[in-house]
């Protein structure tokens, strides 16, 4: 690909137009059967009973964290190398954040940060939200059974890792070491919606409950109905109006325009995928030259990754140049990169929540960090392309 290479993107073809144009002219264009479609597809290919669409990553985060039955004052554990919102969705249902320290080298959660951060909630943690960051997960069956003994429900945070297997055997989010898996179908993310979020869990019971709470928690079934006075006629029918809302709920529907869009693009998504690992393994070989001063992330033991992002550490010390000058002479030349991400708990918000934190793990992984474009319509020439410019600019 000629031009100026993003670090992400996503890829729309015929068939994605022609799917959301076909609502358009013929279909619901909300709570129509396209949702349901999505729902039954995503959840197979997950290979979990139940997916819940919703209108982004974050609602489903926050939908996660409400329908496992986090309230106003719980705690819940969150790794601070992460986007905002696996922070943000605490806060959003009232609760306080306890930050765990990550591993300097991939990015993740470990079982040890994870003791620690517990520690540090004086036992009184009820939730952890694992990131399994740039699309890879690592420790899981630890982490599950840490948290099973102590009661923890855990909320994987798998808006990077749509397509990623465990080595042992199904996916992050299929509810074998987590209660919850929650994606972003964000078109920087693995399969795009425009905006869009998907909750996962193995429980029909919960998923109606998270199917109530994206809509307001408005009832319709005549069973749930509680006020006899105002739900049934004089016959002791259900009065065809009538609904019921018993707590607190949202409008974080998504659309019929955004599920057949989902829908469209879930089908390619092995074809996405493969194409993400041989331009994953490009790099691979590519930067070997470089690995005095940059070395791709490594690869977890415990999973194939989804490849959201190709992250690489940068020792810009021995560059003798910063990152923020090197992402310019890149830009220069074409190349677009971006950093995955600066720690939350850095955040002038939860600087004023919690004080200054001391994460080792964490400050290093952001330190060095530096992620390359990777997504599917990438050429073979273009990772060349990418370490070609990076010798240029690091030399
Ligand atoms: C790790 C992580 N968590 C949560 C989110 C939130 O997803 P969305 O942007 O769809 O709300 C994102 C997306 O940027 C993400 O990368």
């Amino acid at each position: 690909m000629n031009g100026f290479l993003p670090y992400g993107r996503h890829s729309l073809d015929k068939n994605d137009i022609a799917a959301v144009v076909d609502v358009l002219e013929n279909g619901a264009l909300t709570c129509g059967p396209k949702v349901d479609e999505f729902e039954v597809a995503f959840a197979q290919k997950i290979g979990v009973a139940e997916a819940v669409v919703v209108s982004n990553g974050t609602t489903a985060l926050h939908l996660a964290l409400l329908a496992s039955g986090f309230k106003a004052g719980d705690v819940a554990i969150v790794p601070s190398v992460t986007f905002l919102s696996t922070a943000n969705v605490v806060h959003m249902s009232g609760g306080r954040v306890v930050f765990a320290d990550v591993c300097p080298n991939t990015g993740l959660l470990t079982v040890e940060a994870l003791e620690h951060a517990y520690e540090k909630s004086g036992g009184k943690a009820r939730a952890v939200l694992p990131v399994h960051l740039t699309g890879q997960s690592q420790a899981m069956e630890s982490i599950h059974a840490f948290a099973r003994d102590r009661g923890l429900t855990v909320i994987s945070d798998c808006c990077h890792a749509i397509g990623a297997r465990y080595k042992s055997g199904g996916s992050p989010g299929d509810g074998q070491y987590d209660d919850f898996g929650c994606y972003s179908l964000h078109p920087v993310k693995s399969i795009a919606m425009g905006e869009g979020g998907v909750v996962t869990t193995k429980s029909a019971r919960v998923a109606a409950h998270l199917r109530l709470l994206r809509s307001h928690d408005m009832r319709r079934s005549p069973e749930d109905f509680t006020r006899q006075d105002l739900a049934f006629d004089e016959n002791g029918n259900a009065n065809p109006w009538y609904y019921e809302m018993h707590e607190l709920g949202y409008n974080y529907r998504a659309t019929d325009i955004q599920c057949a869009l989902g829908l469209s693009q879930l089908a390619k998504l092995d074809q996405f995928l493969a194409r993400r690992v041989m331009l994953a393994d490009m790099y691979d070989d590519l930067l070997k030259s470089l690995s005095n001063i940059l070395r791709p992330n490594p690869r977890s033991i415990d999973c194939s990754s989804a490849w959201h992002l190709y992250a690489v550490k940068i020792d810009f010390a021995a560059v003798g140049k910063s990152r923020a000058i090197v992402m310019q002479e890149l830009t220069a030349k074409g190349i677009g990169t971006q950093v995955h991400y600066i720690p939350v708990h850095e955040q002038p918000y939860y600087q004023k929540e919690y004080g200054e934190q001391n994460l080792p793990g964490a400050s290093a992984y952001y330190a060095g960090t530096l992620s390359l474009p990777l997504f599917p319509a990438m050429s073979d020439e273009d990772p060349i392309r990418v370490v070609e410019a990076l010798k240029t600019v690091l030399f």
